[in-house]
């Protein structure tokens, strides 16, 4: 490392260049969204471990990606709220490398807990017999925490050699967050290596997770198809389709940002993609998971009769 070099002390995430009354409006819309976010998912995660009916290992993964949702959009979302309320962009660069470990750590888990998600749902489908042999309460709390782990340590190498960059100017960061490709540009090293690894590891933990995720709903749609009465298809498909749904959504927009070549300059669009699969798709979830499913929208209306009573 050569810390001789002067390096920067601070660096300025330019976000959107707007006028200050769109930055107002931007900053009422995404508070509205954020509070919605976190108390919509706070509910999911309170109705799952309340309601004895929602203990099962769906609603189990359910509950548990909600939780990580809300540590996913906060990583990004009250920082952004910071800028856009006061004006103020500097971030220092451990602020900067912890925003981007934490953003791309809960990324990546979010990617295992997918693939879990519809592995239960391929069990469940095509293996009912064994279903609740596998998915026992001990197992599923396994793969729960599997995915945490192995999220978390997918992103520690590419993490580390981003930290040892040396940034000597310019410093002001064309995003609203320290994502990985604006922060490179940035450095005043070499960065072919960083880029190597960092495109690696992505493209395993995406398109990996990608492929399992769509075997298991491609073997779920086929068994759904081959059940002979229209009830028993209509049930079983309309538990299946938030699950497609969120998976589409999710992988939809990570493959178009992070699965690409990559261009030298960022683009608006980018930003907007970003904003999109840090501020709206986290509280899409909640929302197709529980106004689509039947068993969640009953545990809600029982709570709330008590609550009445
Ligand atoms: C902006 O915030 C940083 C800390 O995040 C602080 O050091 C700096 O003084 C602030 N600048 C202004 C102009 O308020
Ligand atoms: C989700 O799983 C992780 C890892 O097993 C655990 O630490 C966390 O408490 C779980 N959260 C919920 C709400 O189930």
């Amino acid at each position: 490392m050569n810390n001789n070099q002067s390096s920067v002390t601070n660096f300025i995430l330019l976000g959107f260049s707007l006028s200050q009354e769109i930055r107002l409006f931007l900053f009422i819309f995404f508070t509205v969204i954020y509070s919605l976010t976190i108390s919509s998912n706070l509910l999911i995660i309170t109705l799952v471990t309340t309601q004895r009916s929602l203990h099962k290992p769906m609603y189990f993964f359910i509950g548990n990606f909600s939780f990580l949702e809300i540590w996913y959009t906060s990583v990004t979302v009250p920082r952004m709220l910071n800028d856009l309320g006061t004006g103020n962009k500097t971030i220092s660069p451990i602020g900067c490398i912890s925003q981007f470990y934490f953003l791309f750590f809960l990324g990546a888990t979010q990617h295992f807990l997918l693939t879990i998600m519809a592995y239960d749902r391929y069990l469940a489908i095509c293996h009912p017999l064994h279903y609740t042999n596998i998915m026992s309460a001990p197992f599923c709390r396994k793969l729960a925490s599997g995915s945490w782990l192995a999220g978390c340590l997918s992103i520690s190498l590419p993490a580390v050699m981003m930290s040892k960059l040396v940034f000597c100017g310019p410093n002001t960061i064309d995003h609203f967050f320290c994502d990985f490709s604006p922060l490179l540009r940035l450095s005043c090293t070499d960065t072919w290596l960083n880029e190597i690894i960092f495109s690696v590891v992505a493209w395993i933990v995406i398109l990996g997770c990608f492929f399992f995720t769509f075997l298991s709903y491609v073997a779920v749609v086929i068994t759904i198809l081959k059940i002979p009465s229209s009830l028993g298809r209509q049930k079983a498909f309309s538990t299946c389709v938030s699950h497609i749904a969120v998976v589409g959504i999710f992988f939809g927009t990570v493959i178009f940002m992070y699965i690409r070549p990559k261009a030298k300059n960022s683009s608006p669009v980018d930003k907007v993609v970003s904003v999109f699969y840090s501020v709206v798709v986290p509280l899409l979830n909640p929302m197709i998971y529980s106004l689509r499913n039947k068993e969640m929208k009953d545990a809600l209306w029982s709570v709330l009769k008590k609550f009445r009573k």
